[in-house]
């Protein structure tokens, strides 16, 4: 078997495994620029497109004519003749900087638009929704300091107001994006980093999918996030649900907390109660019964929350008993610590009393069953 047919082999069998990976791509995904539904992102889409549409009438263009030269100028057999040499010609050399100019300037006017529109720097004002956002090894918290709320991994804001978003880290390197609604912008360490982000009325209410873009060590493909875009009451609603939660006016008033939890079902009182004594407080704030560390996900309404564990899994009684038996299984690395031994004859009961507690945070115990949680923006 020749050489030549190997090749054509080859070649034949990598476009079609180039078209068997392809035709696995589909550009309507949770997470892809190329269905934007907010404003920036359409912008940043645009301007992609202007940019990729120059670029391949400039690849057109310079590969035809290098096809062209190649066939139509090749050695033909028995032809061995010199060709004609020449040095330089004034029309084609202006010409091409002429085209090249041309073209630097149409990617340039737009892209310079698109930034000063949407990569300035914006100075916080009175309409605006204020949010500190801090990443950490592997979760997001979510801070509105004029609203007094302080959350984790799941962000709510209103259709059509502007989000000044304020980036830190509390570690190491992590990358902020929401693909369908905005850019994204890393958090480092030591720098004050600020983006903005906007919805209008051709957005969608509902969940949107957050993901850290920079490799920050282990679980840092499961730092995941959530935006939820909702109307303005709604997003009041959910901003009254922090804010009628009368907050700890003393740290010796966190022993007493178990107490604080207002519900009578004798399983929730039986969770606050672990949920102390097993360490979790330590760690987990919840306004209004335990002070928890700032630098540790706040648990406050967490029976509201969608989803578990930096957007990994949703916010089921299973799910939550699951990550709260192995946490490394769920989420390798993360540093939620085991908290019963595997032979521990206990386990089950209590971690079903940490569920109970931890799902009666935020919700009415008086709403039906179906309607509890899971349904906040959706
Ligand atoms: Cu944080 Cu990757």
């Amino acid at each position: 078997m020749s050489k030549v047919s190997w090749r054509r082999r080859c070649s034949l069998l990598g476009l079609a495994l180039l078209a068997a990976l392809l035709s696995g791509c589909d550009l309507v995904q949770r997470q892809s620029i190329f269905d934007p539904l907010g404003p920036i992102a359409q912008q940043q889409m645009s301007l992609f497109f202007w940019t990729l549409w120059l670029s391949l009438i400039v690849i057109l263009g310079v590969g035809g004519v290098l096809f062209y030269a190649i066939i139509r100028f090749r050695r033909r057999p028995g032809d061995d003749s010199i060709p004609p040499q020449t040095h330089g010609n004034a029309v084609v050399e202006i010409g091409l900087i002429l085209i090249a100019t041309i073209i630097v300037v149409l990617v340039a006017i737009p892209t310079m638009r698109v930034n000063f529109a949407i990569g300035v720097r914006p100075e916080l004002t009175e309409d605006d929704i204020h949010v500190k956002v801090t990443g950490y090894q592997w979760w997001w918290k979510f801070e509105y300091p004029d609203l007094g709320i302080v959350t984790a991994n799941e962000l709510y804001i209103p259709r059509g107001r502007r989000i000044v978003l304020d980036l830190r880290s509390g570690d190491v390197l992590h990358g902020f994006w929401v693909p369908r609604l905005a850019g994204k912008m890393d958090l480092i360490p030591n720098q004050d980093n600020r983006m903005w982000l906007i919805t209008d009325d051709n957005t969608p209410l509902g969940e949107y999918f957050g993901q850290c873009t920079q490799l920050c060590l282990g679980a840092h493909a499961y730092m995941r996030f959530r935006v939820y875009v909702v109307e303005e009451d709604e997003f009041d609603a959910w901003v009254d649900s922090f804010q009628r939660i009368e907050p700890l006016r003393s740290s010796t008033e966190a022993g007493a907390s178990a107490q604080l939890v207002q519900s009578d079902d004798p399983l929730v009182q039986q969770g606050a109660q672990l949920f102390r004594n097993k360490g979790c407080a330590a760690c987990h704030a919840v306004k209004g019964q335990f002070g928890g560390a700032p630098d540790k996900p706040n648990l406050t309404n967490f029976g509201l929350r969608n989803w578990i564990a930096a957007g990994v899994l949703e916010n089921t009684p299973e799910n939550l008993a699951r990550w709260l038996r192995d946490p490394q299984d769920v989420k390798p690395t993360n540093y939620m610590p085991t908290l019963w031994a595997e032979d521990d004859p206990n386990r089950e009961a209590e971690i079903q009393a940490i569920v109970a507690y931890l799902h009666s945070l935020g919700r009415d115990p008086n709403a039906p069953q179906a309607e509890l949680g899971g349904n906040y923006g959706n």
